[in-house]
């Protein structure tokens, strides 16, 4: 499905950046994947095979990111594809929050999604084609006790989706989001037990999502099967809200 085609992965060294840019390799593409720890991007290439390439980044740093893109079209010779899924948690609540906290969380989703999007846009409105897709999470809708960095982040990438689904229409380029719940990764299985059982109760499919569950609804917004869906926000949480 995705034979001849390029994306470019943030976060896809773990988790559901891992899994996406697997199943991208699976169906033909060829991944980039950004992320800042050298040692599992070195696995993560392996995983991937020839059609895969590691770039070490920090996706909140802009001059990193320009060079990312650079080499991309070095590698691959063209960008069809981006997904931003890098990012990580710093939870506590407000009143406790130190300012370096709010902004390294807003700087990483937000900024980060921001500053790839831009670059990915430029390249992909010559080719007047692309999709992006960016990862947020139900957080962002619902808000979470201890997460207001992170929730807020993901609020501002469904409006950042929704206004740069707008924008770059003109150019044949669309723009969605993917906002899971809770899924089986590093990130969650750093999580306590009793705050993981209770995210497990209020989940009306019963489980944790596997980060394939995640990676397939995220290869369906970029393929062509999408073609008529732009700025829009997908849940892929067990039925844990009711997507607005
Ligand atoms: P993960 O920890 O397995 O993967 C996150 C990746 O982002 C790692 O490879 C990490 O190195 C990379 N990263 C972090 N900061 C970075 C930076 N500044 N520059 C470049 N790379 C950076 O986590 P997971 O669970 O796969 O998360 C992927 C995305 O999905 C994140 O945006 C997360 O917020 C989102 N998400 C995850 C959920 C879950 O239940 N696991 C639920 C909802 C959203």
């Amino acid at each position: 499905m995705f034979e001849g085609k390029a994306a470019v992965i943030t976060g896809g060294t773990s988790g559901i950046g891992l899994a996406t840019a697997k199943l991208f390799v699976a169906r033909g593409g060829k991944a980039v994947v950004v992320g800042r720890d050298p040692k599992r991007g070195a696995q993560a290439q392996e995983e991937l095979g020839e059609h895969g390439k590691f770039i070490a980044a920090d996706v909140s740093d802009q001059e990193q990111v320009k060079k990312v893109f650079s080499e991309v079209l070095g590698w691959a010779g063209r960008l069809d594809f981006l997904v931003h899924a890098a990012g990580h948690t710093r939870d506590k609540l407000v009143v406790r929050m130190a300012l370096e906290d709010w902004e390294e969380i807003l700087r990483v989703h937000l900024t980060g999604g921001y500053l790839c999007a831009r670059e990915a846009v430029r390249i992909m409105m010559k080719a007047r084609s692309g999709s992006i897709v960016f990862v947020g999470s139900v957080v962002g809708l619902t808000g979470n006790v201890g997460q207001a960095n992170y929730a807020a982040a993901k609020a501002g990438l469904v409006a950042l989706t929704r206004t740069l689904a707008q924008e770059a229409a003109p150019w044949g380029i669309r723009v969605n989001l993917v906002a899971p719940g809770f899924i089986d990764t590093p990130m969650t299985a750093a999580l306590p037990e009793k705050i993981r059982a209770g995210y497990l109760t209020r989940i009306p499919l019963g489980r944790a999502g596997r980060p394939e569950e995640v990676a397939e609804a995220i290869l369906f917004l970029l393929s062509p099967q999408a073609s008529y869906i732009t700025g829009h926000v997908l849940c892929v949480d067990g039925g844990l809200i009711p997507c607005a």
